[in-house]
């Protein structure tokens, strides 16, 4: 990933370059022309802030969609961005680390991409600032497609059907601006609000058990604090914190971006919408189930200069520990993993 992010340096150069929009080839899909989606968000979520050169249509969404599933993406066509992050885990994967093309390992876990439209950073160090640019990153990264994106693109603009949607969505031939904004504009569509939690705060009291209802209580409770930083809807904050679990940290998290030694071993909050479905976890998949999670908090973690002061032991009894963890398992949202708008064949 280093060599990712060193790649992704000069990449987002180019790609700036070569994207700045050409009045007139753009002029085709202004707001007279397109049909904005209407997107709907869950009650109490934030609006979507979306990028003004890329409001999402319905153009747009399907071929980001068909982008997201292509092998074509990648160097020896065996991989897409659906093999790492796969819908019926979130868009996460069941793997400690991910493994991309000749089954050569990454160094860190494959996230959820569940309401990724709201992150304000991308990546566990916050080091991409957007879903647009984010794109470049496998592409670069020899662990993931090891592709040129200008060549998969001149490639890609032989498939009538995606050159086609490129001309409607975004009024050009199909290169990597158009890549880079579709794959973008569906991902913003992976919205998540319809958990057991969601229908209890929506007003269905019986929605959760007793069980889960004492975890919800203990999680939002002072006395574990665990929503002071999985916090709101999103269950994140969307800050960069040390949880202790390591004294040392292999992987050095938000350093890695802004060089700081405060910063070592900090890692950004991950939503824990869908936890249940998104195993091993941590950064580097290194927790395997949500009880050991929950006993990492209990134990109050290993000793490290960046620990988060939240972070400490909580003496939760064995039934408040299992509370916490139905509580974790509400937060699943069958409709968003059997959502046949994000799959492969609709
Ligand atoms: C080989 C596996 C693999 C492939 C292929 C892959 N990803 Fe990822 N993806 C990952 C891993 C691992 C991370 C975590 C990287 C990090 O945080 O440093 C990640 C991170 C992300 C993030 C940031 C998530 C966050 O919480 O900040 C987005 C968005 C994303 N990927 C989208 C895509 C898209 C779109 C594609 C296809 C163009 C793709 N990925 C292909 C493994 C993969
Ligand atoms: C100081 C902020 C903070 C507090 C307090 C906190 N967490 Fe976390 N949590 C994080 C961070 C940061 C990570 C990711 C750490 C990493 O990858 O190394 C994380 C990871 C997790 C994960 C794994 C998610 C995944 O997808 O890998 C779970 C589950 C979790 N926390 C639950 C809890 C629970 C339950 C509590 C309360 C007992 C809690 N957290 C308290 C910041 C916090």
């Amino acid at each position: 990933m280093r060599q990712a992010l060193t790649y992704l340096g000069i990449g987002v150069i180019t790609l700036l370059a070569a994207c700045k929009p050409d009045p007139e080839v753009v002029t085709p899909v202004s707001s007279d022309s397109q049909k904005w989606l209407d997107v709907t968000v869950p009650p109490g979520f934030p609006e979507i802030v979306y990028p003004t050169d890329n409001r999402p249509t319905e153009e747009r969404v399907e071929l980001g969609r068909l982008l997201f599933h292509d092998v074509r993406l990648s160097r020896d066509q065996s991989i897409s961005c659906a093999t790492c992050h796969i819908q019926e885990h979130a868009f996460a994967e069941p793997k400690a680390v991910s493994e991309g093309v000749d089954g050569t390992a990454g160094f860190r876990n494959s996230p959820s991409l569940a309401n990724i439209a709201w992150h304000p950073r991308l990546f566990m160090d916050g080091g991409v600032p957007t879903l647009e640019l984010q794109v470049l990153a496998p592409f670069d990264n020899h662990a993931e497609f090891d592709a040129s994106i200008t060549e998969v693109s001149d490639e890609l603009r032989h498939d009538e059907t995606l050159n086609r949607l490129a001309q409607k969505a975004y009024g050009r031939e199909f290169d990597p601006y158009v890549m880079t904004r579709a794959l973008a504009a569906f991902e913003r569509t992976l919205i998540s609000g319809n958990s057991k939690w969601d229908r209890y705060l929506n007003g269905n009291a019986r929605a959760l058990s007793d069980e889960e209802k004492a975890g919800m209580d203990l999680f939002f409770s002072p006395r574990t604090q665990c929503s002071t930083c999985h916090s709101d809807v999103l269950m994140t904050d969307f800050s960069f914190r040390n949880i202790g679990l390591y004294s040392d940290y292999a992987d050095e998290g938000r350093q890695r971006v802004t060089t700081f030694e405060e910063d070592n071993g900090k890692f950004k909050v991950p939503s824990l919408r869908n936890v249940a479905l998104t195993a091993p976890y941590m950064h580097d998949g290194s927790v395997e189930s949500l009880q050991s999670v929950v006993a990492h908090y209990n134990g109050g973690g290993e000793d490290h200069p960046a620990k988060d002061s939240l972070i400490e032991p909580l003496n939760l009894s064995l039934t408040e520990q299992a509370q916490l963890v139905a509580f974790l398992e509400a937060l699943t949202d069958e409709t968003f993993v059997t959502n046949l708008d994000f799959a492969m064949q609709p």
